[in-house]
């Protein structure tokens, strides 16, 4: 917990009032959104655009001003977490299921700072299942699409007995590739595929990569 949070408060020192803020999603993009609640109430004037309906939820709690799209024309800087990143700050996302609205996000940002503790830092990533979001509509046939191109298993993303839905009613398949060679390839190849919406590779995507370690210390990678 404590690595997560002193990487949030890192990442959230860049925030100026004035800006139009991106707030990530998971365990620890809340504590960037906490972060920022508790600079709003101190008279930081900022307007927010969240990437998950609970990161929206938890921004209301703390009278975080959230703004529509359509009242903004770009996003000053987005801090959000991530499930493995390299050090040419390369990540996997979608751990939470959130990473359509995230990329969308990151993608309208002028900066993408990552925040993670040190377990997230990987050599090449792959390792966790990458996640890929997925219509309903014609899952079998996605499914045996991605399987022809990834070759590694797939799991449909349950919780409990269910299907798991993402806040755009899509599924997840998280495929266990162990290792990644081409990030690039990968990326444009599975958003190729009709069915696929996303997937969770965020290549060149992030400006800065904030590190929390366990003995207290964080790294910037840039
Ligand atoms: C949400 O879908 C994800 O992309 C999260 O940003 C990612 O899973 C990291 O989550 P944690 O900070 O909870 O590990």
């Amino acid at each position: 917990m404590e690595s997560k949070k002193i990487a949030a408060d890192r990442a959230v020192g860049s925030v100026k009032s004035g800006m139009v803020v991106g707030l990530g999603t998971g365990s620890t993009a809340y504590w960037a959104i906490q972060a920022i609640g508790a600079r709003v109430k101190t008279g930081l004037n900022i307007q927010a655009v969240a990437t998950s309906e609970k990161s929206e939820a938890l921004a209301r709690e703390l009278d975080i001003p959230i703004v529509p799209f359509s009242d903004i024309d770009s996003i000053d800087i987005t801090i959000d977490g991530a499930d493995e990143v390299d050090t040419d700050l390369n990540a996997i996302k979608g751990g939470g299921g959130a990473l359509l609205r995230e990329k969308i996000v990151a993608a309208a940002s002028r900066e993408l700072i990552i925040i993670a503790d040190e377990s997230k830092l990987v050599q090449r990533l792959g390792a966790f299942p990458l996640p890929v979001e997925v219509v309903p509509f014609g899952i079998e046939l996605t499914m045996k699409k991605l399987a022809a191109l990834l070759a590694c298993p797939l799991n449909l993303r349950q919780t409990e007995d269910k299907l798991f839905l993402t806040d755009n009613r899509n599924y997840i398949v998280d495929c266990h590739l162990g290792a990644i060679e081409d990030a690039v390839q990968l990326n444009q190849a599975l958003n190729m595929i009709p069915g696929v919406v996303e997937n969770g590779l965020f290549i060149h995507m992030a400006a800065k990569v904030i590190v929390g370690f366990n003995d207290g210390t964080v790294r910037e990678l840039t």
